[in-house]
């Protein structure tokens, strides 16, 4: 009888942890007995079959790596003609028996569409940074993230007490402000803006005169890429970009530069934009992130063995369970009020 064969991709943004989850999705499936092809680029490789076997010796050694040794690409097989029909094919031509996405919103957006309209067999495992997803109280990346940006803002700190200046730190967070609540409580925040919190910036000015009226003449303001931010007229400070990606997302970035700007005016304070960008996407992954994407892998082939296609590793209330792979079309996992509430506690 021949071996099955499994197959395994990572798509969307990378993050640090990829690689140990591919590592433990392969040495998991060895150990039950499958075969295990790497689809290079997410969704796009199995769209152009570009596939290799994984033994062993490929996976050795990248568990601290960062980045994703299968590449991945934001490509929406949706938004190709006759996409799904060629990815069904290309994966019957590959002799697939299962897939193992490794992706976010969109990667498992469309691994849930596959699913439910063409019981596809497979299975999921949540990435990303933002930590937003549904289905799952944590996703592959986003420790590592917030460990980045807390490493960033203590850095800021020293500089911004010796220059006696306000700090803007951008951090990534499109839709929730996960990262920057986490980093911001850690390293000391005076301020911290999230998309889910709309603000004026009138407000976060007159958070920092009272800052500086008590005695403060240094202030870190930590603001997400996706934050909310009104002018004096009410209208919401946009950074617009003409670049949209193929699941419709327009690339975000400079939120902090425009408030920056503001701040200095309103306050007349030196102030200092930073945004850390792409670093909290890139290096090696936290022991933490390290663990989580090892027990979300060996999860995965778990379920792929016993035939639970649909679903997707979570962690659940502390507990590694499988999630159905529709709650991740549900919406966004924003941050809780009680856990800002606490956060605003130390503002201004
Ligand atoms: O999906 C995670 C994320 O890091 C978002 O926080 C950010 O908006 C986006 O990816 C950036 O994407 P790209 O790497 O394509 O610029």
């Amino acid at each position: 009888m021949a071996i099955k064969k499994v197959g395994v991709m990572t798509g969307g943004g990378d993050c640090p942890g990829l690689n140990a989850a591919i590592r433990a999705v392969v040495r998991r499936a060895h150990q039950t007995g499958y075969r295990v092809m790497g689809i290079k680029n997410g969704w796009k490789g199995l769209l152009d079959i570009n596939a290799l076997e994984l033994d062993a010796l490929a996976v050795s050694g990248i568990l601290p790596k960062g980045g994703t040794i299968l590449g991945t690409s934001r490509t929406n097989p949706y938004k190709h003609e006759g996409g799904r029909e060629k990815l069904l094919r290309n994966f019957e031509n590959l002799g697939l028996e299962a897939l193992v996405a490794i992706g976010g919103e969109d990667t498992l957006g469309v691994a849930a569409t596959l699913w439910e309209e063409d019981k596809f067999p497979i299975v999921g495992i949540p990435k990303t940074i933002d930590n937003d997803l549904c289905g799952t109280d944590q996703t592959i990346g986003f420790d590592t993230a917030v460990s980045i940006a807390a490493d960033a803002i203590d850095r800021l700190h020293t500089t911004a007490e010796s220059h006696q200046r306000v700090m803007v730190v951008e951090v990534m967070g499109r839709h929730a402000g996960w990262i920057a609540l986490y980093s911001g409580i850690s390293g000391g925040a005076d301020v911290i803006i999230i998309p889910e919190v709309p603000v004026n910036f009138h407000d976060v000015a007159e958070l920092i005169m009272k800052r500086h009226n008590r005695g403060k003449n240094f202030s870190i303001v930590v603001v997400a890429e996706g934050a909310k931010i009104h002018d004096e007229k009410g209208e919401r400070l946009i950074v617009r970009s003409t670049q949209v990606d193929e699941f419709g997302h327009v690339m975000l970035g400079g939120i902090g530069e425009v408030l920056g700007k503001y701040l200095t005016d309103e306050t007349g304070f030196d102030t200092r934009v930073t945004n850390i960008g792409h670093v909290q996407r890139g290096g090696t992954p936290t022991v933490y992130d390290r663990v989580l994407a090892t027990r979300f892998g060996v999860l995965a082939v778990d379920l792929v063995s016993e035939k639970q296609f649909g679903k997707m590793s979570a962690l659940k209330d502390g507990k590694f369970v499988a999630s159905e792979l529709a709650e991740v079309k549900k919406g966004y996992r924003l941050v809780d009020e009680e856990l800002y509430k606490i956060a605003a506690v130390f503002f201004g």
